[in-house]
């Protein structure tokens, strides 16, 4: 399905939202950013002294332990899941990079195996993001990254079943993906296996409506004017009944945030949009998981 809306999905997606999915997405990443600068992420082992910035990140010391070294940006290691278009990695790049002057010089040392940060111009104060990994099931979806010039991996994959290795990524972004795969506690499980210790799951999601605006709004108007529109831009009007019905029979957030915790994740905020027409919901994996 998604394969047949893919060329304009981001235009319908700005356009049916009113341009807040741009701003839901820019307060996911600054958040995210405020909570990996508090130094409480992975890789700041070191770092955690309270006192820790970004700038004060964990690099493996010639002897090989892990200290803090200033003006050496963190390093992030980012999963878009179900990131389509991959948007959501974008936005999470601009935002984490802004602030940092060295844009990352970053290698990986193949000796030592560790990621160290080099030749930076200026001072470093942020973060610097690896080429992201945009993982989706469509292929139609993860087309449309390459003419965004991203600085990221598309894979085609499944949320419930990755391929990846236990704990290779410090932030995954999920953006309108939970309600739409078929299991939203195997993806959840899923992100938690591939997620290090530490790191912040992100899940932007249209939940079912719980309050009185939110079931007028999603019962009443949305079926009402989304599969015209979608129908009109995209010719694809099955595909914009799909969305509306799926967000009815989606969980509420508060049933999603309690899945999340049944699989081991900390929620850290829950954030409302637009008096609930779509929340952020901040889960964290907590720093001693193993
Ligand atoms: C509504 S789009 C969201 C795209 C993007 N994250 C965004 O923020 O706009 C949902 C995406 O989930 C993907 N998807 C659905 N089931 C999936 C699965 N089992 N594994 C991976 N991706 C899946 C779809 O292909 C689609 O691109």
């Amino acid at each position: 399905m998604f394969d047949g809306i893919a060329s304009r999905y981001d235009f319908l997606n700005h356009f049916l939202s009113c341009y807040q999915d741009v701003l839901w997405r820019r307060y996911c990443c600054k958040y995210l950013k405020k909570l990996m600068a508090d130094g409480n992420a992975p890789g700041n082992a070191g770092c955690m002294t309270g006192k820790a910035t970004a700038a004060d990140v964990a690099v493996e010391n010639a002897d090989g332990n892990v200290g803090c070294a200033k003006n050496v940006p963190r390093i992030v290691r980012l999963l878009d899941l179900c990131g389509g278009t991959g948007d959501f990695a974008h936005t999470f790049r601009k935002i984490f990079e802004s602030g940092c002057a060295c844009k990352c010089a970053a290698k990986t040392n193949p000796q030592k195996g560790t990621v160290q940060c080099v030749s930076q111009k200026g001072t470093a104060r942020g973060f610097a993001v690896e080429p992201a990994v945009i993982g989706d099931f469509s292929y139609g979806m993860l087309a449309e990254v390459k003419p965004k010039k991203i600085d990221a991996h598309a894979v085609q994959l499944d949320a419930m079943k990755m391929p990846f290795a236990e704990r290779q990524f410090d932030v995954i972004l999920n953006g309108f993906g939970m309600r739409n795969v078929p299991d939203a506690r195997g993806a959840l499980l899923e992100s938690y296996r591939v997620l290090d210790a530490g790191g912040y799951l992100c899940v932007l999601e249209f939940f079912s409506p719980r309050n009185l605006f939110n079931k007028f709004f999603y019962k009443v108007l949305a079926p009402l004017f989304i599969p015209v529109m979608g129908a009109f831009f995209s010719g694809k009007r099955d595909a914009y009944e799909y969305l509306v019905n799926s967000i009815l029979r989606f969980l509420p957030v508060d049933d999603f945030c309690k899945m999340a915790e049944e699989c081991g994740f900390e929620v850290n905020k829950v954030k409302m949009f637009d008096g609930g027409i779509s929340f952020g919901v901040f889960l964290h994996k907590p720093v001693s998981a193993s």
